[in-house]
């Protein structure tokens, strides 16, 4: 079967349409560049709609606040894994972001005097962390990351970024020279298959929690960036961080905002204790979400947990003034009655941690420019590729993300990369021609697929990756458990030459799809377990029952891992970056973290 090509040329090629990678698109279209936005969704179905509780900046709106106090707070939420220049780019750049989105138009949620209202969330404290809880968390109702993206989306058209919609990118063009000039993409209605050329090309593919059982993610997160990066023979950073949000729905997974909590919403056990008091006197349920996340754990592990099989544990809301749920929290009023039959003004939610997010992904500094590893350089900028939102590790959330420090990130750094695209960039400069075999490497293994005969569905082989993944590499792990996961994805891997896709065709081949997504899924999840086992200490959402402390001496470091094509993974470091962008503030030194 032969494959012919459709060539397109553009200064910038983003991929993914998202929070983040419309905030890049913007801001390259801004900068008089021919743009275009590669998405295997809808623009509005990208997972961002999805989020709910809101973006941390320090207002003031409702209260004392500090830039100061929110770097803080995201340095000690980290558990000193983040890297101190960027979360000060992070933080001091936020409230300007929000109100750039508010001028956009996104309809915040409005105080009296009608400000942005803003509501407490996990781990956001005043006065350095000492408390009590700041409202910092800027929120329309519970859908800010809806509105957020409606208002990109519009921003976007208006400066004529140019959208291929259901593109699913395949993977990236690389020269000689390490350096990026493009990337390959299918588009799925109709089969056909595409080069895209580029100056620069901006990865804004999101997470992976789809490589586990239960996650609060879309169908869509796969991490097709992430897997495009190691394909290309990248590494991925810090992979072995995967957070785990305290409410998702008992059995269904959907996300019930921590905005729920920050509203006064409260965790109780079988005996009706609001046993955050004891874990967490000063934050209690407002506590950094890794936090929140074990001691669910260690209730229902000491048999504290609700429901028939004692598995669970209850979020009532039903104490608050309906009123207030019906103005602030309507979405997942309406969640948990969908997905748990519950009136949330009488009875509580049933909720589990489920997997939420990854802290890890594409390394980049604060411009968005990718990292990598280059004759002992760990700082070494890979050419004309970037990276943006949950696919990037920045890295501002370390070992652990706080609640709402998501959204500001997906906006804060993609104006830095739409900045840096604006100042690095000469609109229109020619760029090398395609070869012949360009893109080959991507023809090689869509046709391995299209054509795979073997006796084992593509769903059957992600269950057993998704299974694996949900018991062996959970909230709490230890070295026997992480090492048998390792062992369960090798066999996944081995399964991969048997796999069986129905449809040959080229036209809407979900088959196809999802198994191009399952191959992209199996080597992060292999990169995971892999830099979970590797990690002897306990740090943020990586907690090891077999090394429960912290160990600053040996682990303050990002871990960099590479996987080949048979799942092998090769593992090395980046050091922390231990100091600050600017004199304004101090390196904020290790302490323990106490809440
Ligand atoms: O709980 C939430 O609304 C989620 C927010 C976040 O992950 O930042």
């Amino acid at each position: 079967m032969t494959y012919t090509w459709i060539d397109h040329t553009y200064d910038v090629v983003v991929v993914g349409a998202g929070g983040s990678g419309l905030r890049a698109a913007l801001g390259s279209a801004e900068a008089g560049l021919k743009t275009a936005c590669v998405t295997k969704v809808f623009p509005t179905r990208s997972h961002t709609v999805a989020a709910q509780g809101g973006i941390a900046a320090s207002l003031k709106n409702m209260g004392p606040d500090d830039w100061r106090w929110h770097m803080y707070d995201t340095v000690k939420g980290s558990d000193w894994l983040g890297d101190q220049d960027a979360i000060e780019y992070l933080v001091r750049e936020a409230p300007a972001a929000v109100y750039e989105l508010e001028h956009y138009g996104v309809p915040f949620s409005r105080t009296e005097e009608g400000k942005i209202y803003q509501r407490p969330f996990g781990g956001h404290m005043q006065n350095f962390g000492e408390g009590p809880p700041v409202q910092r968390t800027c929120a329309a109702a519970d859908r800010t990351g809806h509105a957020i993206l409606h208002t990109l989306y519009g921003q976007c058209v208006k400066q004529d970024t140019e959208f291929f919609i259901e593109y699913f990118a395949l993977d990236l063009i690389m020269d000689d020279d390490g350096v990026c000039r493009g990337i390959t993409a299918l588009k799925m209605d109709d089969g056909t298959l595409h080069r895209f050329r580029a100056q620069k090309v901006v990865l804004a593919t999101g997470g992976y929690g789809r490589a586990f059982f239960s996650c609060t993610s879309a169908h869509t997160c796969t991490g097709d960036g992430n897997a495009m990066v190691l394909r290309a023979g990248l590494p991925l950073q810090d992979m072995e961080f995967v957070q785990f949000h305290p409410t998702g729905i008992y059995g269904a997974g959907c996300l019930i905002t921590e905005g729920a909590r920050g509203e006064g919403g409260i965790l109780r056990n079988s005996e009706g204790e609001r046993f955050m008091e004891r874990y967490a006197p000063n934050a209690k349920d407002l506590a950094s979400r890794d936090v929140v996340s074990r001691c669910m754990a260690m209730e229902i592990r000491e048999g504290r947990g609700v429901g028939e099989h004692k598995d669970h544990i209850y979020l009532h809301l039903d104490h608050l003034d309906p009123a207030v749920l019906h103005q602030r929290l309507p979405g997942i009023s309406e969640s948990a009655k969908i997905f748990a039959g519950v009136d949330v003004t009488k009875e509580p939610i049933p909720v589990l941690p489920t997997v939420h997010y990854n802290m890890g992904g594409i390394p980049t500094n604060y411009h968005g420019e990718v990292l990598t590893l280059k004759d002992g350089d760990p700082d070494a900028i890979v050419e004309g590729l970037y990276a943006v939102g949950e696919a990037a590790c920045v890295s501002v959330h370390g070992a652990n993300r706080l609640g709402s420090n998501s959204l500001i990130d997906l906006v804060v750094f993609g104006r830095a990369t739409g900045l840096r695209l604006g100042a690095t960039t000469e609109a229109g400069a020619s760029q090398p021609e395609f070869t012949e075999s360009t893109g080959e490497n991507t023809l090689t293994r869509l046709d391995k697929y299209r054509n795979a005969s073997g006796g084992t569905p593509t769903a059957d082989l992600r269950l057993q990756m998704q299974k694996a993944m949900q018991a062996n590499c959970a909230v709490f792990r230890t070295g026997e458990i992480l090492s048998e996961g390792v062992e369960a994805i090798k066999e996944v891997y081995k399964g991969i030459p048997d796999i069986a896709v129905s449809d040959r065709g080229m036209i809407w081949n979900t088959d196809l799809m999802e198994t191009l997504e399952f191959d992209n899924l199996i080597a992060q999840a292999a990169v995971t377990v892999n830099g979970a086992v590797n990690r002897t200490e306990s740090r943020g959402a990586h907690a090891r029952e077999d090394f429960s402390d912290r160990d600053d001496d040996n682990w303050m470091k990002h871990t960099l891992a590479w996987c080949d094509e048979l799942g092998n993974v090769t593992i090395d470091y980046r050091p922390v970056h231990s100091y600050t962008m600017s004199n304004d503030i101090e390196y904020i030194k290790p302490k323990a973290r106490v809440y």
